[in-house]
């Protein structure tokens, strides 16, 4: 057995029993919400039971689907496990693995793509229909039975609170230092009962350490010692490090002026290899003393909490490699003052994001000539992962920053395009593009000023000739409008379009399987 001395609430020793006999509690076409924000703090047994549960009543010719709500992305051992038995029926909010992907643009999985601060409040406002049972990972139990939170905390809060029934990991392998680093605030409510968030300043703490539950809804406490699972960055490429770049001398500009202070706003950087670079970057640039105010920390994050160029980090969970890791857990009580874990409704919160004024920056996949930006779907109908927290910050921060390489695909895709094919954020939300080539500051520029300024410093200058031709061609058709475009050329002339037959094909082969999906 392990993780005995996690438990140290008699009433919920007595729950104890196997994955396999908890997952035989969960009954076909319920809602469960799960723990996990990125590869922490998710269930690491459950699901895989579950799925073993699932594969074999579909073997007997059952049909057996529920519901999965989570933080965000999960591990393969959770949302790879269901989604490859085929066993959920809608998934919600975020999700970025593979097979989901797949099965959602062949319309197997329904998939609701919402803004991570929205969340909490969609369910307990009943919007999401019924949440039958929660399955929470915790770092274990107090003998009053509260609850130690994990790695991440996302919306566990919410499902413990909002679950008829909850099933709880209690996982020996994390870091038993954890305890104190969290952050959980029981003061959110719907409108007209809501309360200022007394959330002054990113190192804030407002809430309590634990979650507080009624012991009677438990049904089952399974005992685990299974790592996290999070991939490794790729170091940072030729173009992460000059989007970095470019990001350091516009902060600097910023401060030189007198519009960001010398140590600037609390940072909020999303997932993925650029983000990370960034951070990166940070390290070599002259800023001290900075704050971060995000969603995710990443091993970039970690380094410069390390070097003390960063003072403190609010977030809603840890996302880190591998080795990151294993150098966090090795230090973990060195990091307690400096790393906050809150719920994600207060992590992503737009009251508090728009107080702090924080300086956000997000990856997308196409940004048009106008500032609007896609960052979930290819060719406008296939989904990538999900819009996550990065419209809550982006709406919200007091810098919003958006980057990407200025093409894809080995350079045969332009990321910037004459319309964007799903509009994610609008030109009202998005105030700095940033690529390699170059960033593009659009506060205090009309439609026009705006496409003239992408167009010139963050086009590939592969694709820059083509643009600048659209945009003229459209001023001449259509003169003096607001915001020119040829509608009828607007997608079919994108770059990619014209210049990409295996992309176009790609698309059509997918549409067919869409196509296919609909018709069964
Ligand atoms: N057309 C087709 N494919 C494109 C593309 C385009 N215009 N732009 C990017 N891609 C593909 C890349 O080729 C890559 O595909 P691959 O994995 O098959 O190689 C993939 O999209 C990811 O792009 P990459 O350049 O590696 O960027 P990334 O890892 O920084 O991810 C997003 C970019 C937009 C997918 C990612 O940032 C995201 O999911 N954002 C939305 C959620 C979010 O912002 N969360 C943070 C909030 S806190």
């Amino acid at each position: 057995m392990v993780g005995g001395s996690r438990i140290l609430n008699a009433a919920m020793r007595g729950k104890i029993m196997s994955a396999d006999e908890a997952a035989n509690l969960i009954q076909s076409g319920v809602n469960v919400g799960m723990s996990g924000f990125t590869g922490a703090g998710y269930p690491k047994l459950v699901p895989t039971a579950l799925a073993k549960r699932i594969m074999d009543a579909n073997l007997h010719g059952q049909k057996f689907k529920i519901g999965v709500w989570t933080g965000a992305s999960t591990a393969p051992e959770l949302d790879g496990a269901l989604a490859m038995v085929d066993g959920i029926e809608m998934r919600l909010p975020y999700q970025s693995d593979p097979t989901c992907r797949k099965r959602i643009n062949a319309g197997e999985m329904e998939y609701i793509d919402i803004h991570l601060s929205h969340v909490a409040q969609f369910v307990w406002g009943g919007f999401l229909g019924k949440l039958d049972i929660a399955v929470v990972e915790v770092a274990g139990i107090l003998e009053d039975g509260r609850l130690i939170p994990s790695s991440s905390v996302g919306n566990n809060k919410t499902w413990l609170d909002q679950a008829d029934k909850i099933i709880l990991e209690v996982n020996s392998w994390q870091n038993p230092a954890l305890e104190g680093m969290h952050d959980i605030y029981y003061g959110t409510a719907l409108p007209p009962h809501r309360k200022p968030i007394p959330l002054l300043k990113t190192d804030d703490r407002i809430g309590e350490p634990y979650y507080t539950i009624d012991p009677n809804k438990v049904i089952a406490v399974i005992e685990t010692n299974k790592a996290d699972r999070n991939s490794a960055f790729s170091p940072p490429d030729t173009n992460s490090q000059l989007i970095a770049g470019h990001i350091l001398e516009f902060l600097q500009h910023e401060v030189k002026k007198g519009r960001l202070p010398a140590n600037l706003l609390p940072l909020q950087s999303g997932v993925g290899n650029v983000a990370n670079a960034v951070m990166a970057g940070l390290q070599d640039g002259p800023f001290e003393n900075l704050t971060a105010y995000t969603e995710v920390l990443q091993d970039g994050m970690l380094e410069l909490i390390k070097s003390g160029k960063l003072t403190c980090a609010s977030a809603t969970s840890f996302s880190l490699s591998p080795n990151a890791l294993v150098e966090l857990n090795a230090d973990l009580p060195r990091f307690k003052d400096s790393i906050i874990l809150r719920p994600q409704e207060i992590s992503n919160h737009p009251e508090v994001i728009r107080r702090l004024g924080v300086i956000s920056m997000n990856g997308l996949i196409e940004a048009d000539i106008y500032g609007n930006v896609n960052s979930t779907h290819i060719m406008g109908t296939s989904i990538m992962n999900g819009i996550g927290g990065s419209g809550d910050f982006a709406r919200n921060a007091f810098v919003s920053i958006f980057m990407t390489p200025s093409s894809a695909k080995g350079g045969s895709i332009s990321c910037i395009v004459p319309m964007v094919s799903h509009v994610d954020h609008t030109e009202h939300d998005v105030q700095v593009v940033v690529t390699e080539q170059g960033l593009a500051d659009l506060r205090g520029l009309s439609p026009k000023q705006r496409a003239k300024v992408i167009i010139d410093n963050c086009a590939h200058p592969n694709f820059k000739p083509a643009l600048r031709e659209y945009y003229e061609r459209s001023t001449r058709y259509s003169p003096g409008r607001h915001t020119p475009h040829l509608l009828d050329e607007a997608f079919t002339f994108l770059p990619n379009w014209v210049a990409n037959q295996a992309a176009r094909e790609a698309w059509r082969e997918d549409s067919l399987v869409q196509a296919d999906a609909w018709k069964k």
